[in-house]
């Protein structure tokens, strides 16, 4: 019989998570449906709960509704609780398991697909909003020298930074800072985690801040060379990277976690790919 599957969002038009599951399952010959399921705002539990009587098996989860999903979920993965918010549901009878892939997705992508060791490097974040909670634990997992985290509200940063530091199980240095702060230091891999360029913001980042060799990672998927990516450019960056990867990456972590068998990301990685000019 076929398993449905579905991601859950408002709006949710944009999403490209029924194309990657629907390619991840050709090519592992999985029988499943995936499908887009727009909820009402306010109506995301009610929404579920007819998806799962109708023997839904798995949701991914979007905006504005990763908190509602932690919310409903019985059983959060540590990723997810971190987070504090959820990406993916399994539903099993009664129980919903939640875990939040977001960063693993980010790393994986990083360290496997763009050959960057995060070991031993020195790591600056901007913006401490969810997208930044979500990927430090597994930032901190693989032993970087230091992590930075920077935001125009100082005070969100100093309150990741001491979470990530109560939580993480190495002893790496994790600073939150303002941007004025950041005086002359420079960093490895720089990740632009802020919503700025969802409007074509730039965060008021200094150039000098990309060291030689930096790989400067947007977030953000599909925009192109956003105003972050442009700076990083001008500062003489030659790795760019947007989140093309990390999407790729999350889906194939929910897709091996529902179905025990993990898809290989390449083609669909490439099939998204939006040119970085
Ligand atoms: P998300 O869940 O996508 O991370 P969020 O929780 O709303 O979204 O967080 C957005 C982050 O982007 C915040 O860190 C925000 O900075 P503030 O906390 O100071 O508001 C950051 N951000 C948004 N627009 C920005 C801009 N133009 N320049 C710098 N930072 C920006």
């Amino acid at each position: 019989m076929t398993d449905r599957y579905a991601v859950i969002g408002n709006p949710i038009e944009q999403s490209k998570s029924p194309l990657i599951h629907t390619a991840f399952a050709q090519v592992t010959g999985q029988d499943i449906e995936y499908t887009k399921l727009l909820s009402p705002l306010g109506e995301f539990a009610q929404t579920v709960d007819v998806f799962r009587a109708a023997g839904g098996r798995g949701m991914n989860v979007t905006a504005p509704f990763k908190l509602d999903a932690f919310a409903y979920a019985t059983d959060l993965a540590p990723g997810a609780q971190m987070a504090g918010a959820v990406n993916a549901m399994k539903f099993e009878g009664d129980k919903v398991y939640a875990e939040n892939f977001d960063g693993v997705g980010l790393v994986r992508d990083v360290v496997h697909n763009l050959g960057c060791p995060l070991q031993g490097r020195r790591i600056l974040i901007l913006g401490a909003g969810g997208a930044t909670r979500g990927a430090l634990l597994p930032m901190l997992a693989q032993g970087p020298a230091e992590v930075v985290i920077v935001n125009r509200t100082v005070a969100k940063a100093e309150e990741l930074a001491d979470l990530a530091r109560q939580h993480q199980s190495a002893s790496v240095p994790v600073r939150g800072v303002g941007y004025a702060d950041l005086g002359g230091q420079t960093f490895d891999v720089v990740f632009n985690a802020t919503s700025a360029s969802l409007t074509a913001q730039l965060p008021p980042l200094s150039a000098a801040a990309f060291a030689p060799g930096c790989l400067a990672y947007e977030l953000a998927y599909g925009k192109g060379l956003t105003p972050f990516l442009k700076l990083a450019q001008q500062a003489g960056v030659t790795r760019l990277a947007d989140g093309v990867g990390m999407l790729a990456e999350q889906a194939a972590e929910a897709f091996e976690w529902w179905r025990g068998v993990r898809p290989d990301t390449a083609a669909v990685i490439e099939k998204l790919t939006v040119p970085l000019v």
